[in-house]
């Protein structure tokens, strides 16, 4: 309901801007309001050195040789065919998506929207997280369904709902043809195109986004001036009382701040009767195996109701019914809407929802429960959320964080005091009636 009211209010806006730039327009706008890729690929010029050096130099050459594979060491030449590959609208069965349509340049590398919206304005289930940083992630996808940026990057050309292409192969005949892409292959890995090295080359490319130079590395580093006085207060709530570390640990070995695992923190139980799911998932995956395993998770996972079971499609685990993978901490500011399904606005919805101990349900994990934290806390983490958002993006992280500060000011829907501060229903009682009446 809320997919297709939200899915008209964009084709309206789609046709208006249609309207007001006509068809020679499309080429001027990205599709679903981004920006267009030529103005993304100038704003990436001012963010990025034109040859990026490798290993970034945040980084200690150690942690780097961890990230990068043996046969996939990121050359100027990869790194070059992958970024023109990750603006490139061909990718697409109709011509009008690139991976820059999703993970937008001048919107922290996401879409700023609840969830993706790929061709046809289909609507997926799950919000796109940034590829700033992914590099950091020992899986990717918020299920953990891919085991490395290069095949995560096949994946979503071939998604019906996303760029649609039905077969490699027809991906690649439009690309194959084109004489400048034949060099840039030849060049990069010394053969014709084709689609694994189209994956490889991508990945490289990502790995160029490493944003993690923020006033909160400053204040690590030892610069007391770095972060306010409130953010250092939500750093030791951060390692306190708020628990986050438990899950979001950040430091200079690991410094996206995920542990890499997977949590049912209670974000999905709010729509879900996951026996049923799980049920309907274990049939629908029976004997699927290899790459067509993984094209049918992937199905599951952005068209379906079992999106919702999150890492149990990967792995038919119970235990990991409902659960995500950890997200990383680093430039929030600038990539919300929150959560793998996009329903927390603002980094104080974040808060609220972790401040009632998430939505109960029977496989939420033991380190979710009330935190007792005052608004005076919840601001203070909040203040140091927006610390840790990269330099270069500073100028729309200070705005996501007034427009976010505002909203809050009017909005809190996840906002539960009563079950906050534990006044009622502990944690037993709630657990409990779930139970009941999922019998
Ligand atoms: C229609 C929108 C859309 C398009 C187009 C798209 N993505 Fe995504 N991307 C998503 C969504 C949604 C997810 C999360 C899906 C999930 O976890 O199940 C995602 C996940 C990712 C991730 C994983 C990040 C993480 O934290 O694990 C990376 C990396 C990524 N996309 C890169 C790309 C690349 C490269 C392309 C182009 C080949 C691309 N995407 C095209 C929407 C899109
Ligand atoms: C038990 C582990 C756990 C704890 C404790 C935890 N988190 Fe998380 N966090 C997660 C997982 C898992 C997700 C992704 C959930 C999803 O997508 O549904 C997440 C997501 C987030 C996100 C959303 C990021 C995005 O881009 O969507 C933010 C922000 C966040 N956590 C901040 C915090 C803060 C602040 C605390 C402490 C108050 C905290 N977390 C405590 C596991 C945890």
């Amino acid at each position: 309901m809320r997919a297709r009211r939200m899915r008209s209010a964009v084709a309206a806006c789609v046709a208006a801007i249609g309207l007001a730039a006509g068809r020679a327009g499309a080429a001027d706008t990205g599709a679903h309001g981004a920006m267009a890729e030529s103005a993304q690929q100038a704003r990436l010029d001012k963010l990025l050195p034109p040859t990026p050096m490798m290993p970034p130099a945040a980084l200690a050459p150690q942690l780097w040789e961890a990230l990068v594979p043996a046969d996939n060491e990121p050359t100027p030449a990869r790194i070059e065919l992958g970024r023109k590959l990750y603006f490139e609208r061909r990718l697409s069965r109709d011509g009008t998506l690139s991976c820059s349509t999703c993970h937008d340049v001048s919107r922290g590398f996401t879409d700023q929207r609840p969830v993706a919206e790929g061709i046809g304005d289909q609507l997926g289930r799950r919000n796109s997280p940034t590829t700033l940083n992914a590099v950091f992630f020992q899986t990717l996808f918020l299920d953990g369904r891919a085991p490395s940026l290069e095949e995560q990057a096949k994946l979503p050309i071939l998604n019906p709902i996303e760029m649609g292409q039905p077969s490699r192969e027809a991906t690649m005949a439009n690309i194959a043809g084109d004489p400048e892409y034949v060099a840039l292959f030849q060049r990069a890995y010394g053969r014709p195109p084709n689609y694994d090295d189209l994956g490889r080359a991508i990945a490289s490319f990502e790995r160029t986004l490493v944003f993690v130079s923020a006033p909160f590395d400053r204040f690590l580093a030892g610069d007391d001036q770095a972060i306010s006085a409130q953010a250092k207060e939500g750093w030791t709530l951060f390692n306190g009382k708020a628990r986050c570390v438990s899950c979001h640990a950040i430091n200079l070995s690991n410094p996206i701040g995920t542990d890499n695992r997977f949590h049912n923190i209670g974000v999905s139980a709010r729509h879900q009767n996951f026996e049923q799911l799980a049920q309907k998932a274990l049939g629908v995956l029976k004997g699927a195996q290899g790459q067509a395993g993984l094209e049918a998770i992937d199905r599951l996972a952005l068209e379906t109701d079992m999106s919702e079971l999150g890492r149990f499609l990967v792995t038919k685990d119970r235990a990991d019914i409902g659960s995500f993978k950890t997200s990383q901490l680093r430039n929030v500011g600038v990539t919300g809407p929150y959560m793998h399904d996009g329903t927390l606005q603002t980094l104080w919805d974040v808060m609220d929802h972790y401040n009632k101990g998430g939505e109960a349900n029977l496989y939420l994990d033991g380190g979710i429960e009330p935190l007792a934290l005052t608004e005076t806390e919840i601001d203070a983490v909040v203040a140091l959320l927006f610390s840790m958002t990269d330099d270069r993006l500073a100028p729309d992280n200070r705005q996501q964080e007034a427009k976010q500060r505002a909203r809050s000011r009017t909005t809190r829907p996840f906002r539960d005091e009563a079950l906050a501060m534990r006044r009622v229903l502990p944690f037993e009682a709630r657990v409990m009636g779930v139970a009941e009446k999922g019998r």
